[in-house]
């Protein structure tokens, strides 16, 4: 079902074309579910199967399925956790380093994933302004930038297992001693939610109709092209730098080992994970959202 939207998202965008196929064997969409009534409670010293990949118990297979965006979000998920915990003062005392820590923890991812819209939305900008001014030169080298800015994010947050590496990859470079020889890769095999691949797919069609309008000096579809990158690339630049924000303010209160308006700031920095989630990610899986705050103001 999930894989069917998948490919009907890839489709709806002409990704195939552009991109190559996905090809996958399994369900597109790999959530975290909560454990079911079969698996054991003290399933702890179990080896934990990575969701989604076929060579879980090969640990080469393990090691290429590690998503960094998840394992972020999930770090940031347990410090939000620790901050609820410790500003409440469930643990009798507050220790406020690993309060402060914690929400510092935070808002440097936030501000990591912030830094990487930004300089999308500014060069997408500056594309557009320079198409405006004539110069498609310039507004050419701009729209490079931008697919750079991309490029960075997906090397970054991507697994090896979605970026094409299989184990052989691996083995093969071990055993020839460097990455030169001819190895075997894989395809792309994406494993996001459709709705998070979707702004992708939008992003990079109207990408490629800017910078054919580049070339054709169609400052119009330029544009349009870049205020419609714009709106996508703006909105997660926004909710970043909200979390970023708020994340910082916990951070200067336990500095002043305080808590007072934490619950506030605590209130408003998961807002913004809970809305890009309802938005973008529209799963079952647990955990998700960060816990609510103990006395409920939240
Ligand atoms: C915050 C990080 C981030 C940024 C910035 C980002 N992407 Fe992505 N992108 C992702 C993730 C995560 C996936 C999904 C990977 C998966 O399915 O495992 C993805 C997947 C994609 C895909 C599908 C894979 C493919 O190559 O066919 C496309 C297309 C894409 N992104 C385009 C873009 C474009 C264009 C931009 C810049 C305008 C961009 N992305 C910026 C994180 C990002
Ligand atoms: C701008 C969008 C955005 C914001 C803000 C955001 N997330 Fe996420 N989050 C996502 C997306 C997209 C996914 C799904 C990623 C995937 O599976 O490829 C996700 C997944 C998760 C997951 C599940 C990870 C897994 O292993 O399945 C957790 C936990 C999570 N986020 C926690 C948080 C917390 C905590 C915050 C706020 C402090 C936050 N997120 C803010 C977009 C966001």
């Amino acid at each position: 079902m999930k894989q069917i939207t998948l490919m009907l998202t890839l489709a709806a965008f002409g990704a195939c074309v552009v991109l190559g196929c996905v090809k996958r064997s399994e369900p597109a969409n790999s959530p975290i579910l909560p454990p079911t009534e079969s698996t054991p409670k003290n399933s702890a010293v179990k080896p934990i199967k990575s969701p989604g990949i076929t060579e879980a118990d090969d640990s080469l297979g393990t090691w290429l399925a590690v998503n960094p965006m998840r394992i972020k979000m999930r770090s940031m998920w347990v410090s939000c956790g620790e901050i609820n915990a410790m500003a409440s003062g469930a643990h009798g005392v507050i220790d406020f380093d690993t309060l402060e820590s914690n929400a510092e923890n935070i808002a440097r991812k936030a501000k990591a994933f912030g830094d990487m819209w930004e300089v999308i939305r500014d060069a997408n900008r500056e594309m557009a302004t320079q198409a405006k001014a004539g110069d498609w030169f310039e507004s050419r080298f701009q729209s490079q930038r931008v697919w750079s800015a991309c490029t960075d994010c997906h090397v970054e947050n991507w697994s090896l297992e979605t970026r094409g590496f299989l184990p052989e990859t691996i083995e093969g470079w071990i055993d020839d001693g460097n990455s030169l020889g001819d190895v075997p890769y894989g395809n792309l095999r994406l494993s996001s939610t459709p709705h998070f691949l979707q702004i992708m797919f939008r992003m990079v069609g109207f990408l490629q109709r800017a910078i054919g309008a580049i070339d054709n000096n169609d400052e119009k579809v330029v544009l349009t092209s870049a205020q419609a990158i714009h709106e996508m690339a703006n909105e997660q630049l926004e909710l970043w730098r909200s979390v970023e924000r708020h994340a910082r303010k916990i951070v200067e209160t336990a500095a002043r080992n305080d808590v007072l308006g934490i619950d506030a700031s605590y209130g408003k920095m998961t807002e913004n994970c809970r809305t890009c989630h309802e938005k973008y990610v529209q799963d079952e899986r647990l955990p998700l959202n960060p816990l609510p705050w103990k006395y409920g103001n939240d």
